[in-house]
């Protein structure tokens, strides 16, 4: 049994019937995709203490991650596929009705899975059925069907394959169209969310509705656009980090836990794994989390320049559906 020193607080979700998620959840995404360090990373996290991880049809990761746990169960790391919260999420080309149960027991089949723990709409974003091409064509978008989707999610889960539903990316817009139809109330919204776009509108009304709000990118993210990470390169943050003795990084995930959300952070290094783990038994004093407050806000994951590729027209959906950025 390897020695896991952490103890990692869990999150109570209100819908469903998944057990509770752990506060903190290793990121998968990595572009381009190796499937051996994937699943050696993994495995490493398993090791450090991580029972939390976030896959997704798009990443390409289940394999890998499937490949891991049951690894992870054969070497006594966990004593079963139990003990591990898998979420993953359901592709923009899949947000159809008739084809959200099928991509769903794909994703079973690629992670050698029964059950996911959380299954996610990605984006609130439907493109035309076919092969899943990144970026996305813009007259590729079309309306969404936001009741008949949630109805096959909420099949999903009344089969037992997913133990809880809920979305990623949905504004309050979005999320107030799930909830007119929902039977089943999305459990979790994930989103963008770290100390440089604090997304305080979406939380505000996310704790009002009991939907947990799990936060991607928490470290700013993996730097797609080339701009730089506004999140680690944060004087802000620098400044506490080195009045608490810690790194940027765990600062930035500290103040995440801290508002009552749980991040989702991608590390491939067993070092820094562990390190982001390291950040339920200490705190971030008053002062340092009015400094936080006073960051000036920028938002990196935008749908039109993110999905989509820059070329080509909106043709069949109004763009203004689709934003997700809100203040
Ligand atoms: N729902 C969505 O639409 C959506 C969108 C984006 C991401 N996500 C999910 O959220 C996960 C995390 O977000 P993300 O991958 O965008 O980025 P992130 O977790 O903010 O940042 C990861 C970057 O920071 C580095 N890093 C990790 N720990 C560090 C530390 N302690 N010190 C310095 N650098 C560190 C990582 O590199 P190393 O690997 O080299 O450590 C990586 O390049 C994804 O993997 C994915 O599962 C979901």
């Amino acid at each position: 049994m390897a020695s896991t020193t952490v103890t990692v607080p869990e999150v109570a979700l209100r819908s469903g019937n998944a057990r509770p998620m752990p506060a903190i959840g290793m990121g998968t995404a990595k572009f381009p995709l190796v499937r051996e360090t994937t699943r050696d990373a993994v495995l490493a996290a398993v090791e450090v203490g991580y029972r939390h991880f976030d896959t997704a049809s798009l990443y390409g990761s289940e394999q890998a991650l499937g490949e891991a746990v049951a690894e992870a169960v054969r070497r006594g790391l966990v004593a079963s596929r139990e003990e591990v919260f898998v979420t993953s999420k359901l592709w923009c080309t899949q947000c159809h009705p008739h084809l959200v149960l099928p991509c769903l027991r794909e994703s079973l089949r690629n992670l050698q899975m029964d059950y996911v723990d959380l299954y996610l709409i990605h984006w609130p974003i439907s493109l035309k059925p076919g092969p899943k091409v990144f970026p996305a064509k813009r007259e590729d978008a079309v309306p969404f069907d936001f009741e008949g989707v949630w109805r096959e999610m909420e099949e999903c889960h009344r089969l037992g394959l997913a133990k809880a539903i809920g979305v990623s990316n949905f504004t309050t817009w979005h999320l107030d169209k799930i909830l007119a139809t929902a039977t089943v109330p999305p459990a979790v919204n994930q989103v963008e969310l770290n100390p440089v776009w604090q997304q305080r509108k979406l939380r505000e009304y996310c704790a009002e509705k009991g939907i947990h709000v799990a936060a991607y990118s928490p470290l700013g993210g993996q730097n797609w656009s080339g701009e730089g990470n506004a999140v680690l390169q944060s004087e802000v943050l620098a400044e506490i980090a080195e009045a608490r003795g810690k790194s940027v990084a765990q600062v930035a995930l500290r103040w995440i836990y801290e508002q009552g959300l749980s991040p989702i952070v991608k590390s491939f290094s067993k070092e820094r794994l562990k390190q982001n783990l390291e950040i339920f038994d200490w705190e971030l004093t008053d002062d340092d989390l009015v400094k936080i407050g006073q960051i000036p806000q920028k938002k990196i994951v935008k749908a039109a320049n993110v999905i989509f590729s820059q070329e080509g027209e909106f043709t069949s959906v109004d763009l203004s559906d689709i934003k997700i950025v809100e203040e």
